[in-house]
């Protein structure tokens, strides 16, 4: 699962890393697959020219277009706008209500547990009753340690009871279900218990003051020590696996005990393990072999250069590091361009070369992969394009894209095809906008780049007109929404036309006005005539709109919903409202108790739930609560 995760993050640094970092793959754009047979997202279509990209996790035929999403694991596809979205956590598959927020999961990833719709984290709940009992006492001990609240991810589920049945090395399976760290240093099997403990640690009686001063613990026939008796106190010297107070009894690999039993003294870089000194090797690192206790450099091998991984005693190797061949016991390095070679033949080139003869030859230039029998160029590096070559059309070659061309007609770098919204203009690709101030659409008249629409209609300004004088776009005068050359043809809002010019309104907040009175006021404002003047005063709170008396809501802001003409602020955390404007369905994780949405986890009210998910009894609460108390 990790792997998948981690494939899928690199996966992610790819997409953000831009486009064209395709790799071609038997005649499609694919990322390479991380797994046999397995393709874990389509990049793009080959074009005949290149590599253009698709939306990400999309196959497609055209630029940034999606004909099929299929979204990694953990994710889920929005469809209306094909993204993968990634579903909640300790979720493995999970879909989408009517709108993106509402989520329910199908299937949890390992050590969580679907209740409900929702995967909750194994070392959270679970309990076994039965056991809830015993927690109690070691709780109300007041010789016991208080419990531990370090757990970790349980690493065998019971595939019957869906429970967890095994805990890493130094946890328990505590009552609740849940892997609960054993005491520092202590491998234990139950709470209470010290089996024995880990490497780099020794035991003691006493382990410190509180646990002497209280000396409730009793050593049991078996040798378990009970909780709070003692316990696995740290060796002195760091690498040391076995100890005493005072002594080091036997160090960690790659460490030798020094004569006195006092340390552990590091071995040679190039031992793995040594004895009674630095230099009495026992065992060493790859390139090297052991020698009357010391180890030796494998033939072919410098302290710079291992060219030999593993070789015998005497020093003839037995296997090279790749772009090496072995040949009497010397590791060669393989000829320019090659990877894998015999000492005669090379049998796999590196991109950028293709195999003749038995060596490789340097393809094309500018070439990614070439024909293995010819060198001409099957796909170009990044920047470039694969077209006739001009001085010879049957020729396919290399050449850059320097005019920004999604298509080229031949090497002479021209374009015949642009991505969209570019515009093709003697043989570059060029944006409107880029070339002519406020263009949004232009044409290429044979001589010139001709605007034929230009930006306008925008409420916040910056209209346009076209200006036949330049083949351009002028701007228009303060106010305008549309313009001609000689006058204002419509205004923006709270503005009026007057004389061909845009005049702003007298009132605040008003849409549109006459000359001196507003007609109509903006959102969330209503008219209101005060000493015979028309103004616009503010709706009632959380209306986004209101009637002419401004007493009545007829829309409300984002968040309040409308109830009896009124707009009132909405259940938190309501994913959907009945028509009434009572929440209907919550967001996920959280469920509807009498209307209003409530936390799904929730220990300080006691229940576990989901969609169907029942309040817990008063059983769990009471376990629930002392976790709570407890952490
Ligand atoms: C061994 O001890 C040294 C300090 O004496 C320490 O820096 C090193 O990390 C230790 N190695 C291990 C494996 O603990
Ligand atoms: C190397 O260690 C061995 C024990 O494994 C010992 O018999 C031998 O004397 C040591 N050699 C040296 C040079 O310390
Ligand atoms: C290994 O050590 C023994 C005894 O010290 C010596 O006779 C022998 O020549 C050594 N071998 C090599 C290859 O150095
Ligand atoms: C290459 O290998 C073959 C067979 O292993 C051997 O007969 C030949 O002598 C080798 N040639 C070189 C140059 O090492
Ligand atoms: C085509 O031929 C001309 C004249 O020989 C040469 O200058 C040019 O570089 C050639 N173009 C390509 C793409 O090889
Ligand atoms: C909205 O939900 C409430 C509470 O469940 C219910 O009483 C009411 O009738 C519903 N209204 C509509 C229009 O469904």
């Amino acid at each position: 699962m990790k792997f998948i995760i981690l494939l899928f993050i690199l996966v992610l640094i790819q997409v953000s890393n831009q486009t064209q970092q395709f790799t071609r793959f038997k005649n499609q754009c694919n990322f390479i697959p991380y797994q046999n047979n397995i393709i874990v997202q389509i990049w793009g279509y080959w074009n005949q020219q290149q590599c253009i990209q698709c939306q990400p996790w999309c196959t497609c035929t055209e630029y940034m277009g999606c004909t099929q999403i299929s979204c990694p694991i953990g994710h889920v596809a929005y469809q209306k706008t094909k993204i993968c979205i990634p579903c909640p956590k300790g979720c493995k598959e999970c879909k989408l209500g009517y709108e993106m927020n509402i989520k329910s999961c199908q299937e949890c990833e390992d050590g969580y547990q679907l209740i409900g719709k929702m995967c909750v984290e194994l070392t959270v709940f679970q309990i076994r009753t039965s056991q809830l009992k015993e927690v109690y006492m070691v709780y109300n001990n007041p010789y016991s340690q208080p419990l531990n609240n370090k757990f970790a991810i349980c690493q065998e589920l019971d595939s019957s009871t869906s429970l967890c049945s095994k805990c890493p090395d130094n946890y328990f399976l505590n009552e609740f279900n849940q892997c609960e760290q054993c005491p520092t240093g202590c491998i234990c099997s139950q709470r209470g218990t010290c089996l024995y403990c880990m490497d780099g640690y020794f035991y003691s009686p006493v382990a410190n003051e509180n646990t002497a001063i209280l000396n409730a613990g009793q050593r049991l026939q078996s040798g378990f020590y009970q909780y709070g008796s003692g316990s696995c106190v740290k060796c002195k010297d760091p690498n040391a696996t076995q100890c005493t107070p005072s002594f080091s009894s036997s160090c960690a690999q790659g460490y030798y005990m020094n004569n006195a039993q006092t340390q552990c003294e590091p071995c040679n870089v190039e031992c793995i393990a040594c004895k009674t000194s630095s230099d009495n090797c026992s065992s060493c690192q790859n390139g090297y072999y052991l020698q009357n206790s010391s180890c030796i450099l494998c033939n072919s091998n410098t302290l710079l250069e291992m060219k030999c991984l593993n070789c015998y005693q005497s020093g003839y190797c037995l296997q090279c590091a790749t772009n090496m061949y072995l040949s009497k016991g010397q590791c060669f390095t393989c000829s320019e361009g090659c990877v894998q070679c015999t000492n005669t033949t090379c049998t796999m080139c590196d991109n950028g070369y293709y195999l003749k003869s038995g060596s490789c030859q340097i393809c094309a230039q500018n070439s990614q992969y070439c024909n293995d029998e010819t060198g001409t160029p099957t796909q170009c590096i990044q920047g470039y394009l694969l077209v006739p070559d001009i001085n010879n059309t049957n020729n396919l070659i290399c050449s850059q894209n320097i005019n920004n061309c999604m298509m080229m007609i031949n090497s002479d770098q021209l374009c015949s095809q642009c991505y969209p919204n570019y515009v093709l203009f003697q043989g570059t690709c060029v944006q409107c906008q880029q070339k002519i101030l406020g263009c949004t659409a232009c044409v290429d008249n044979n001589i010139n780049l001709v605007c034929s629409s230009c930006s306008s209609n925008n409420q916040n300004g910056n209209n346009y007109y076209l200006d036949i004088n330049n083949n351009g776009c002028t701007l228009c005068n303060q106010g305008c929404l549309t313009c001609s050359a000689t006058a204002c043809n419509s205004c923006l809002n709270g503005y009026y036309l007057q004389n061909g010019q845009c005049v702003e309104c007298q009132q605040q907040a008003c849409k549109t006005c006459t000359s001196q009175t507003c007609q109509v006021c903006q959102p969330g404002y209503y008219l209101k005539s005060i000493d015979s003047q028309n103004n616009c005063m503010l709706c009632p709170y959380g209306c986004s709109n209101c009637n002419p008396n401004g007493q009545q809501c007829s829309e409300c802001l984002p968040g309040f919903i409308l109830r009896n003409n009124g707009c009132t602020i909405g259940t938190i955390f309501c994913a959907e409202y009945n028509d009434s404007g009572i929440c209907k369905t919550c967001m996920y994780g959280f469920a509807l108790r009498n209307n209003i949405c409530v936390s799904c986890i929730d220990f300080t009210s006691g229940y576990v739930c989901g969609e169907n998910a029942e309040p817990c009894n008063s059983f769990i609460l009471i376990a629930i609560l002392l976790i709570q108390f407890l952490n």
